[in-house]
């Protein structure tokens, strides 16, 4: 099956799929990070920004899955890291290995371009996610809280 599976940067036309593909993937329960919002500026922005760290997976000319990413650089740092922002597989297309073609061409990507690290996050009750990345080789999981502090109350 996965060799039904195109990987490509993504194009103009395929950015309203992979915004739709998104808010399905996506759901308020699985989002990816607190820090960043999927909507159609995520998607757009990177285009605009970094066309070269966004790709798609297709199956028949439909866009089934998205990597979006970016890269950081420290300063006092003589490394330079990946960050994957955002990895999404269509469900219909889940088990198919279209995620691991996705990581392994966005890995291309960074290494060509000299970077040393790549991170990921995501919320901690994400299994499939966490085995994932586990299979993909990474490590040193690293918990981060998140607080909240609501202004309202202090009305
Ligand atoms: C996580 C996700 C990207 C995996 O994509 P995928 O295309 O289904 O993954 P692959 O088929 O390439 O799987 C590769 C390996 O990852 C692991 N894996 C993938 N999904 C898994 C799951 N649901 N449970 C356990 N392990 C899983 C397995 O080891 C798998 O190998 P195997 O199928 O030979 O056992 C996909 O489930 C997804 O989009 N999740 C929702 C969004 C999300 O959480 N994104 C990541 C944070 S941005």
């Amino acid at each position: 099956m996965s060799s039904d599976i195109e990987i490509r940067l993504a194009e103009i036309d395929d950015l309203a799929a992979i915004f739709h593909l998104g808010e399905k993937v996506f759901t308020p329960q699985e989002v990816s990070n607190l820090y960043r919002t999927w909507d159609e500026y995520e998607v757009t922005g990177l285009f605009n920004s970094e066309p070269d760290h966004l790709l798609v997976a297709k199956v028949d000319g439909c866009v089934v899955g998205f990597a979006m990413g970016t890269t950081i650089e420290k300063s006092r740092s003589a490394w330079s890291y990946g960050h994957l922002l955002w990895l999404g597989i269509d469900p219909d297309y889940a088990r198919m290995g279209a995620g691991s073609m996705l990581f392994d061409r966005f890995r291309e990507i960074m290494k060509d371009r000299g970077v040393r690290m790549l991170l990921v996050d995501t919320q901690a009750d994400n299994a499939a996610a966490i085995s994932f990345f586990q299979r993909k080789g990474f490590e040193n999981p690293t918990d981060h809280i998140y607080m909240t502090l609501n202004l309202q109350k202090e009305d």
